[in-house]
């Protein structure tokens, strides 16, 4: 089964969540700008005029489709990179799991977990490179 990991983590902390994926072998993803908010509605800054609302705030989605296998490693690299300081902060960000129901690679035309394999990557170091998907 195939999945995939969308997270939403602080902008300044994108190289350090890479650094994390990077070192338990994750290879494929992507990344967009986004801006939103979550319970707290954004934060209140005061300027000359006073005091005023900026309630989408930006931020970072990391998106990685991955084998279910390995969510929970990916998903322990993520919070431990992006959480602020120990105890973490407000607006650290969520991180959303959801399936997905096919990929193909287009240069080759492989499927599924195959298709989102890559030399050296977590699997292959866990000697499970061809494991199904
Ligand atoms: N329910 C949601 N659906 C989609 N995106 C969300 C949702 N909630 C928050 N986000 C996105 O995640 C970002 C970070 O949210 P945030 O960390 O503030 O979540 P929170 O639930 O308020 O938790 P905390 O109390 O730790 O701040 C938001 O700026 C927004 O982009
Ligand atoms: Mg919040």
């Amino acid at each position: 089964m195939l999945r995939k990991i969308e997270a939403i983590i602080r902008e300044d902390k994108l190289n350090d969540v890479k650094e994390g994926l990077k070192a338990i072998g994750i290879m494929g993803m992507n990344v967009c700008d986004v801006r939103g908010h979550g319970r707290q509605g954004g934060i209140v800054l005061s300027g000359r005029s006073g005091t005023y609302q900026v309630d989408l705030l930006p931020k970072i989605q990391l998106n990685i489709v991955l084998s279910e296998q390995n969510v929970d490693e990916t998903v322990q690299a993520i919070v431990k990179s992006a959480r602020s300081g120990v105890a973490g902060e407000a607006g650290d960000g969520l991180i959303f799991i959801l399936p997905v129901e096919e990929v193909v690679r287009i240069r080759t035309g492989e499927r599924g977990h195959e298709a989102v394999m890559y030399p050296g990557d977590i699997d292959e170091r866990k000697g499970r490179g061809k494991t199904k998907s």
